[in-house]
């Protein structure tokens, strides 16, 4: 397991979702108002950028072909995508986000 620095949390205001590139992979920040999630940043359907759709409450619509993924745990609301996002687990310290590039379940209470 590693554990990265991302983004500062002050870089996702409430209600927003944004990707970063780190270690040549993307990622997505969200961020619901409740909680900070880490998702990857591609949708499962055909590569769509996440961080261009939108976010409604914990449910994110792909820009695309408007697939809905839950960004609580990554699940298929709505297809036409089928698989789910791959999660990451996240965590606030000192105003900084940090993820664990293990892939795993996200969450941890915003500070
Ligand atoms: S690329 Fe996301 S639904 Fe098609």
């Amino acid at each position: 397991m590693t554990i990265q620095r991302i983004c500062k949390k002050d870089d996702v205001p409430v209600g927003s979702m944004k990707q970063f590139d780190l270690k040549e992979s993307e990622f997505l920040v969200v961020n619901t108002g409740e909680r900070f999630y880490c998702l990857e940043a591609r949708c499962t359907h055909a590569g769509a950028p996440l961080a261009e759709g939108d976010l409604d409450g914990d449910i994110l619509t792909c820009p695309w072909h408007y697939s809905q993924f839950r960004v609580s745990d990554g699940s298929v609301v709505r297809g036409p995508a089928n698989n789910p996002l791959n999660v990451y687990d996240i965590t606030v310290r000192d105003g900084q986000l940090f993820i664990e590039l293990n892939e795993t379940r996200p969450e941890l209470l915003i500070d």
